[in-house]
């Protein structure tokens, strides 16, 4: 993903002066939902197989347009339901489900409305599933004043 262009869609000019993003700004952070989405895709703590090719478009690759309004092909929102399960599903979903995605995008506006995060050269990302899904040994990012 380019995050420059993708952050300048997601927060607009000038947003670093704006308050922080509440509940009220959701709607007008489209993309912010969209890299929720696609994160929980690839990497849900409740660890869950969301990366089939008969479902998805180049399916381990990060790429949130996939849940754009309008996503054509086997990206399109009509996809089984068992294709895209993070809180699982039945009777026993979880409840959290619309908070925590709320939650989510509300907190990644917020971080990158100052901040620039990029991970450090040559480091690889492992994945390490205990009770939940975790980096192995943690995340090292560097972080930069926007
Ligand atoms: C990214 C965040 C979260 C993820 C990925 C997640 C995932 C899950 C999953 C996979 C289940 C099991 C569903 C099943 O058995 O079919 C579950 C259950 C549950 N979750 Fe979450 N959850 C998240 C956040 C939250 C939050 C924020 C809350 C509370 C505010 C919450 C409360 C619950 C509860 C109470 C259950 C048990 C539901 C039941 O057994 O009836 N979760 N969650």
């Amino acid at each position: 993903m380019d995050g420059a262009p993708a952050l300048a869609r997601w927060l607009g000019t000038g947003s670093a002066a704006r308050a922080a993003p509440t509940f009220d700004d959701l709607e007008r952070l489209p993309y912010a939902r969209m890299v929720a989405e696609e994160s929980m895709r690839l990497y849900p703590p409740a660890y869950v197989f969301s990366r089939r090719a008969d479902y998805w478009t180049e399916p381990d690759t990060f790429t949130p347009e996939r849940f754009a309004p309008g996503a054509s092909g086997k990206d399109a929102a009509d996809r089984p339901k068992h294709a895209y399960l993070p809180f699982g599903g039945g009777p026993r979903i979880c409840i959290g489900n619309s908070f925590a995605m709320m939650e989510h995008a509300i907190v990644l506006a917020a971080a990158t409305r100052h901040w620039r995060l990029e991970s450090i050269p040559g480091h690889i990302v492992r994945t390490e599933p205990r009770i939940t899904l975790r980096p192995r040994g943690g995340l090292p990012m560097r972080v930069m004043r926007r």
